[in-house]
Formats: C-alpha cells, sequence, structure tokens
C-alpha cells in the first residue's frame, strides 16, 4: 500500500516536534494492554488464568515482535498500559499486571521491560509511521492494604500525607466534590487519593509528564479516571504534556463527559459508546437512539471529531459476551472505525474474544495464535484501509462529522464526506439471521450515474436517475460505499 504523503511527513515531524490533535485525528489506535497481548519468546500457549489477576508476561518485546499483526489490520498507533512503577507482590484482588497501582514516578514498572526496550518500542513504531500513546493516572497511588496502613514515604515523588486527600469513601457519584476527593478502591488496595488541586502537587505532575513524554518520544497520553480530578488541573497538564491527551470520563451523559474536552483535547466517546453497544446487540436495539446521541454529541462537544470512538475497553463487557452474532460484531466495529474521532480497538476484538467484565475482558491475545485470517481481523484490515484512504483523498475527510441519512428500525445509514468524496456505511441489527433485501438508499450526495463501490464485497453500483443506491443487503452485514473513480491506484478491491 503506498504511504500518503502529507502523513509521512507528520510522522518525519514528530521526532522533533511533539504529535499535536490534529495530527492524531489521522490516527487510527490499537490498544494493547501491555501484560496481555505478546511475550518477548512469541509463546502463544503460555498459560494466562485472566480470573487469577497475575502478571502473565506480556511485555516492550513482546509488542515490538508483532508489530506487523497491528500494522497488517491498517493500526497507525498503539496505546499501552501505564509504564510507571506499581505496587509489588498479590494483594487480595491480584497483582498490579494492568498497570494502574502506580507507586514511583520515575520508575518504571519492569515486569514490561527496561527503559531501553521501552525505547526500542518507541523507536520501532516511528520507525513504522506509527505513533505511541501511553496510559497515566494522575488521581491516585496504589497501596497494598486499607487506608489506615499507608506509609506516604513510600510513594514518589509525593511522600508527603499532605499531597493526598484524607480518607473517605466515595458513595456519591451526583456530588462532584465526593468523586474528587474521596477514594477509589477498598480495604484490599486502597487508591490513595491526590490532592491535585494542591500547586505542590500540579506542578510536581506537570514537570513529570513533560520529562516522562520526552525521555520516551510519547506522542500521546491516555488519561485515567480523569474524572476524580479537579477539572482546573488538567489544562496545564495538557499543556505540560506537550502532545494530545484524551481522558477517561466514565459517563454515558453527554452533559457531564463533553466539559471535560473544554479542559483536555479529548475525552473517551462514554455517550456513543452506551447506545452503539445496544443497538448492534439484539434486532430490537434502538437505532433511533443511536442516531440522535451522535447528532446530540456532535452539538454538546467542544469537538467531536477528536474523540476516542470505541466499542470495547478493559474495562466494560466485551461485545461478543452480549451476542455472539459474528454480523453483529461487524457492525459495531465497522461504526467504530468510521465513525467520528480517533477510532480505538481493543486487543482481541478482531478475535471475537467474548470476555465478559473485568478481569475476564483481559484474556491473553497470544492464545488466539495472532490469527489473521480471523473474520474480524480481515474486516478490520479492510475498514481501515477504506478510512486511511478517503482521508488521503481529501484531508477534510476527517472534520466533516458523520450524520444519518436513512434510518428504520433495524438499519442506520450514515454519512462522511463531501464533494463526492464522501464514505457511506449501511449499519443493520439485523444478524446473520437477516434477510436479502434491497435498500434504496437517498440523500448519498452522488449524482445519478455514478459508480460506487461496495468495498466490503467489491461489488459496483450505479446511483438511479434520482441519486439514489441499491445496496444490497444480507444477512445483517454491514456496507461501506465509496466512489469507484477515487479508488484508483488505491489497492482497493484491485483497483
Ligand atoms: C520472535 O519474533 C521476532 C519477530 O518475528 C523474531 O525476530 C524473534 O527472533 C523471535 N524470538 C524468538 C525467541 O523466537
Ligand atoms: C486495617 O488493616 C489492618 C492490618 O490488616 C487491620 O489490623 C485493621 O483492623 C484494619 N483497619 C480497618 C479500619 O479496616
Ligand atoms: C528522564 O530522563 C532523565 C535522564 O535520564 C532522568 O533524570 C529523569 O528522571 C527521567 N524522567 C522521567 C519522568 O522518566
Ligand atoms: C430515526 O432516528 C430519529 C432520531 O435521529 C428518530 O427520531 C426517528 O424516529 C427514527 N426513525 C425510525 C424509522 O426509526
Ligand atoms: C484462523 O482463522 C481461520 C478463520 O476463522 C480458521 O479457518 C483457521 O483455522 C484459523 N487458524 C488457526 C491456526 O487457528
Ligand atoms: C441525470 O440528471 C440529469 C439532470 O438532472 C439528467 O439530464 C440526466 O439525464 C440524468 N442522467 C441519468 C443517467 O439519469
Amino acid at each position: 500500500m503506498k504511504i500518503p504523503l502529507f502523513l509521512a511527513a507528520a510522522a518525519f515531524g514528530c521526532t522533533a516536534s511533539a504529535a499535536t490533535p490534529a495530527e492524531w485525528r489521522s490516527k487510527i489506535i490499537y490498544q494493547v494492554l501491555t501484560d496481555r497481548f505478546a511475550r518477548a519468546d512469541n509463546s502463544t500457549t503460555a498459560g494466562c488464568d485472566a480470573s487469577a489477576r497475575q502478571y502473565c508476561g506480556g511485555s516492550y518485546q513482546g509488542i515490538i515482535n508483532q508489530l506487523d499483526y497491528i500494522q497488517g489490520m491498517g493500526f497507525t498507533a498503539i496505546w499501552i498500559s501505564p509504564i510507571t512503577y506499581n505496587l509489588e507482590g498479590d494483594t487480595g484482588v491480584g497483582e498490579a499486571y494492568h498497570g494502574y497501582w502506580q507507586q514511583d514516578l520515575y520508575r518504571l514498572n519492569e515486569n514490561f521491560g527496561t527503559a531501553e526496550e521501552l525505547k526500542a518500542l518507541s523507536t520501532a513504531l516511528h520507525d513504522r509511521d506509527m505513533y505511541l500513546m501511553v496510559d497515566v493516572v494522575t488521581n491516585h497511588n496504589g497501596w497494598a492494604g486499607n487506608y489506615t496502613t499507608v506509609d506516604y514515604s513510600k510513594f514518589n515523588p509525593f511522600n508527603s500525607q499532605d499531597d493526598y486527600h484524607s480518607y473517605c469513601e466515595i458513595t456519591n457519584y451526583d456530588d462532584q466534590d465526593n468523586v474528587e476527593d474521596c477514594w477509589l478502591g477498598d480495604s484490599n488496595v486502597e487508591l490513595v487519593d491526590l490532592k491535585t488541586e494542591s500547586s505542590t502537587v500540579s506542578s510536581g505532575y506537570n514537570s513529570w509528564i513533560k520529562e516522562l513524554v520526552s525521555n520516551y518520544s510519547i506522542d500521546g497520553l491516555r488519561i485515567d479516571t480523569a474524572k476524580h480530578v479537579d477539572k482546573s488541573f488538567w489544562p496545564d497538564f495538557n499543556t505540560a504534556a506537550g502532545v494530545f491527551c484524551t481522558g477517561e470520563v466514565f459517563d454515558g451523559d453527554p452533559a457531564y463527559t463533553c466539559p471535560y474536552q473544554e479542559v483536555l483535547d479529548s475525552v473517551l466517546n462514554y455517550p456513543i459508546y452506551y447506545p452503539l453497544t445496544r443497538t448492534f446487540t439484539s434486532s430490537s436495539g434502538s437505532i433511533s437512539d443511536l442516531a440522535s446521541e451522535i447528532n446530540t454529541v456532535k452539538s454538546t462537544c467542544k469537538d467531536s471529531t477528536l474523540l476516542g470512538t470505541f466499542s470495547e475497553n478493559h474495562d466494560v463487557t466485551r461485545f461478543a459476551s452480549l451476542t455472539s452474532d459474528l454480523s453483529q460484531a461487524r457492525n459495531v466495529m465497522t461504526f467504530t472505525l468510521l465513525h467520528d474521532g480517533v477510532p480505538i480497538l481493543y486487543q482481541g476484538q478482531e478475535q471475537h474474544y467474548a470476555g465478559t467484565s473485568d478481569p475476564d475482558n483481559r484474556a491473553a491475545i497470544w492464545l488466539s495464535g495472532y490469527n489473521t485470517s480471523s473474520p474480524l481481523y480481515r474486516l478490520a484490515a479492510s475498514v481501515n484501509q477504506i478510512r486511511n484512504h478517503a482521508m488521503y483523498v481529501d484531508a477534510d475527510y476527517l472534520t466533516y462529522m458523520n450524520y444519518p441519512i436513512y434510518n428504520d428500525t433495524n438499519t442506520l445509514a450514515l454519512r462522511k464526506g463531501y464533494d463526492g468524496m464522501q464514505v457511506i456505511t449501511v449499519l443493520s441489527n439485523l444478524g446473520a439471521g437477516g434477510a436479502a433485501y434491497t435498500l434504496n438508499l437517498g440523500s448519498t450526495g452522488w449524482n445519478n450515474g455514478t459508480q460506487v463501490v461496495e468495498v466490503l464485497t467489491c461489488t459496483t453500483l450505479t446511483t438511479a436517475s434520482d441519486g439514489t443506491v441499491p445496496v444490497a443487503m444480507q444477512s445483517g452485514l454491514p456496507r461501506v460505499l465509496y466512489p469507484k473513480d477515487k479508488l484508483s491506484e488505491s489497492g482497493i478491491c484491485g483497483l
């Protein structure tokens, strides 16, 4: 596949200057849980009992070894687990294999590898014009034990009790002070809550993140538990980082979540996540709820084309555990990769992993054998290919906001892009048993007599005299349409 020139230029710039939100808008992220993606020995059989919550041996070197697998699907960035030193040993709720129980910001979690190996991963990604996003935590440190046992001198650099809120449990999610000032965790592992409103703490975090980004040539940050930190902390932190930041604001209400985009470059699109998964889990899922949420997020968030769009992650139930239907999984994946914002696929989604909630949604990927023939691996590759192509043909494709052009009880069609260079996605929640029928789709924006290719089946269609496209729907499969004359030399569908 040819490398779009403007992207190559952006990637060259990134060794000298930090990656901006605009550059991230063109990326597609594969989310890696470092301990569970790949081992340095390339094993595809090493045991990993997710329910035991122990380290399973995934590492930076392992990721380097499997970059072909990730890039083979067309991903152009990865997001990895937090890299900092975590509490050691087995708590009543397992080991810190996920990386969210940090204790020392200036040491690495060497279970994942050395500083040199992390730098080698960063270099290996940049050599492929890919970006590195690192997960960071500023809300809390981890402590194995209840609140009475915390030894603050064990933390670095915030080693005084004055740097922390006094203990209280979060009991009321409708009370924002309670959410920001009280502690997450439990008596097995307390998440000792930093006083982020103190200038000592905020300036300590700001100088740390600047160094961290520079030391490891990090291109972007995913920020954990962002809604548990006071909003006034974020603008300076985002500036100090000097790279794109997307925050985890774990809440489906746009009125709650979108305001965090006023203080951070981006947030994860939880408002879309909920209706998205409900819509495609069954043929009775509400298409109109999703259609209306798309428009609500667009009008409520500062810039919906910078949000992180996802349908799975390590904190939520995998889609395949809600429905085993492969057609429904194809629809949810197609939407995720083609909607506005920076698409994020969680490792294992491409192998139809079906773990329920944490810790079962964190099964090791090596056990799949990294099968590049699996149906959803191939779908991700095809869909990412058309996204990467559409933005190459028209750079404005990425800022054009996807909008519903047609919906019925089981079908949703969306248009993103203009001047004939739009991608039209037709989604269905009927599942593999869905009947075959022709959808005469209007409002496509294409002139009569235009040839468009359905790129998942490589079928060429011609718009009718009134501009409608006869889309052959079958077995609840998604369809993706793009004008044929814009596909020349793309390698897509042999063109
Ligand atoms: C693991 O895979 C990588 C990349 O394919 C290869 O270079 C390396 O030699 C392999 N290592 C082992 C221990 O098999
Ligand atoms: C905290 O843990 C210590 C040590 O396990 C125990 O002795 C104490 O009773 C616990 N206190 C509370 C309030 O849970
Ligand atoms: C960055 O590297 C410098 C030089 O090795 C080191 O002193 C500093 O502690 C590092 N900072 C972080 C956050 O890793
Ligand atoms: C289409 O979605 C809109 C919300 O955007 C809703 O008002 C309308 O009822 C839906 N139409 C059908 C046929 O479901
Ligand atoms: C890979 O997936 C394909 C498609 O599902 C399947 O036919 C094949 O057996 C798998 N290969 C391995 C080694 O499991
Ligand atoms: C397309 O529309 C134009 C004007 O609306 C009309 O003159 C022409 O005959 C149409 N072409 C086809 C192929 O229907």
